[in-house]
């Protein structure tokens, strides 16, 4: 359900759309008798079925489902040019949840799909700014991951894994202390909200830096890192009910700027043929008009990338996340010297912690925190986190320095520490509240596992307050 390997197929459908049927929308009565469902058959070969380049659960296929559901027969018939009987057959079966309800309308193929998003996107029924669209399947899909992943943590707890780990994100290259300090100055007024609003106030921290494959690996192969940030000292309810009154906000980055998967129906797909020990046919499936090479790219560049220490990487968040009422933005972490690829020479399966313990030995380092704001809803969509938002478009803007300071971090008690902590993009001020469908995923599947794996280790989940560890 791609764009870019439809164009064929799509050309073609165009060239008999003009040439055997005519694609005007002054049929007769007469004529549409003549045409029977035959006709649509024809898109159905012609990959009607997949919705004629339109993704599935993507902005624009919002924009065809809200044309769908909401435009008057008038408008279909006579601005979008549908066939009458099309537009009419549109109008009776409403409404539209998938664009495979819509595709199964008599009448309604490519023609009447594109013109369907052309008019949206012109007259303004696609989703603006800031605005999410949630595909009907999502519940389910977020079901099924919660579902997948709490049998993962428990399966290996039942082989004697012992303590319970993180479902994503199990090794740990260490928690170290640091500071954030809000630096507001490259902000707009509108942006100064939540953390932001208070320039130069310091906040202690946490970060768990890890890596992110699901069974602890050598840090010498190709995997996604990690950066999670707790600040300590931060007022106000936050948004998840059990963690109200805590005095904490996460923040969750990974050292690319896109993820491998769109959104929660794709991830479910990709685990399961990951968890079924066949992740290619997530990527070529049977139907080449379904290959992902989009998700591909973003995997083959992401298990490629080297990095020389966790203090030397940038990282993003990928997902969008509100800043106050008026904005949606991206985060990104950026260390201050600048990045290093370079693997360090005699690298061993631990040498992330090992480099950054040297590093953090010998003295500070510190990490400018990055905002970025949508500005177009298409090309930047908030339900898209394999997009990454155009830089040149919308700069990220600094808004906080995070200081590491010279220190020790692996001593028992706080690794230990460390592995009982959790980080949530949901524990968050409501300015900061997650967006779109990754992260709606994310609310239900962060708080089971980590409920999951606290009780199974018969630990309370215990948010810190300040950098004591205890038992130090
Ligand atoms: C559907 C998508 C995702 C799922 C199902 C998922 C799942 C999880 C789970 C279950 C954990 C362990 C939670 C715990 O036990 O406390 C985790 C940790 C983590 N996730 Fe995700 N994740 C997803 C997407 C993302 C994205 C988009 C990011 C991007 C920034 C991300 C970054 C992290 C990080 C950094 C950690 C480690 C947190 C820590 O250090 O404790 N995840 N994820």
């Amino acid at each position: 359900m791609r764009w870019f390997p439809k164009t064929a197929a799509m050309a073609v459908a165009a060239t008999l759309c003009t040439v055997a049927v005519g694609c005007e929308a002054d049929d007769t009565e007469a004529e549409l008798e003549q045409r029977q469902d035959g006709q649509d058959d024809r898109f159905v070969s012609l990959g009607k079925a997949d919705s004629n380049g339109v993704e599935d659960r993507s902005w624009a296929a919002a924009c065809v489902l809200n044309v769908a559901n909401q435009a008057t027969l008038e408008q279909l018939d006579d601005d979008m040019s549908l066939w009458r009987t099309a537009a009419k057959n549109i109008v009776a079966a409403r409404p539209y949840d998938t664009l495979e309800q819509l595709d199964d309308v008599d009448w309604v193929g490519w023609y009447a799909f594109r013109q369907m998003k052309g008019y949206g996107v012109e007259k303004g029924f696609c989703p603006g700014l800031n605005e999410e669209y949630v595909p009907a399947d999502e519940a389910e899909s977020t079901a099924a991951v919660v579902e997948a992943s709490l049998e993962h943590v428990q399966g290996e707890w039942d082989e004697g894994q012992r303590p319970a780990l993180r479902d994503a994100h199990p090794k740990a290259h260490g928690c170290v202390r640091a500071f954030f300090e809000v630096d507001n100055d490259a902000l707009p007024a509108d942006m100064r909200v939540g953390i932001f609003a208070n320039d130069g106030k310091e906040h202690p921290a946490w970060i768990r830096f890890s890596n992110g494959s699901f069974t602890p690996s050598p840090d010498t192969e190709g995997d996604i890192r990690g950066m999670a940030i707790k600040l300590m000292e931060v007022p106000g309810a936050k948004i998840l009910e059990k963690e109200k009154d805590a005095q904490t906000q996460d923040f969750l980055l990974i050292n690319t700027p896109v993820l491998m998967v769109r959104n929660a129906y794709d991830y479910v797909e990709f685990s399961q043929k990951a968890f079924d020990g066949n992740p290619v046919s997530f990527f070529f499936g049977l139907n080449p008009l379904e290959w992902n090479f989009r998700e591909l790219t973003i995997t083959l560049k992401t298990l490629a990338k080297k990095i020389a220490s966790p203090l030397q990487s940038r990282y993003w968040s990928t997902t969008p996340y509100k800043l106050g009422d008026a904005y949606s933005v991206k985060y990104s972490a950026r260390p201050c010297e600048g990045e290093s690829n370079k693997r360090p020479d005699g690298a061993g399966p631990d040498y992330l912690a090992e480099v950054m313990a040297e590093q953090l030995s010998a003295g500070d380092r510190c990490f400018e925190f990055m905002v970025q704001a949508q500005i177009d809803p298409e090309t930047m969509p908030i339900e898209d986190p394999s997009l990454e938002w155009d830089a040149e478009k919308s700069p990220y803007l600094v808004a906080g320095r995070i200081h590491v300071p010279t220190q020790r971090f692996d001593s028992p008690a706080q690794t230990d520490f460390c592995e009982h902590l959790s980080f949530n993009p949901w524990h968050s001020l409501p300015e900061h509240a997650p967006l779109g469908g990754i992260n709606r995923v994310r609310r239900s599947v962060y708080d089971a596992i980590s409920a999951l794996r606290h009780d199974l280790n018969e630990r309370p989940r215990v948010e810190p307050v300040d950098h004591t560890v205890p038992g130090e």
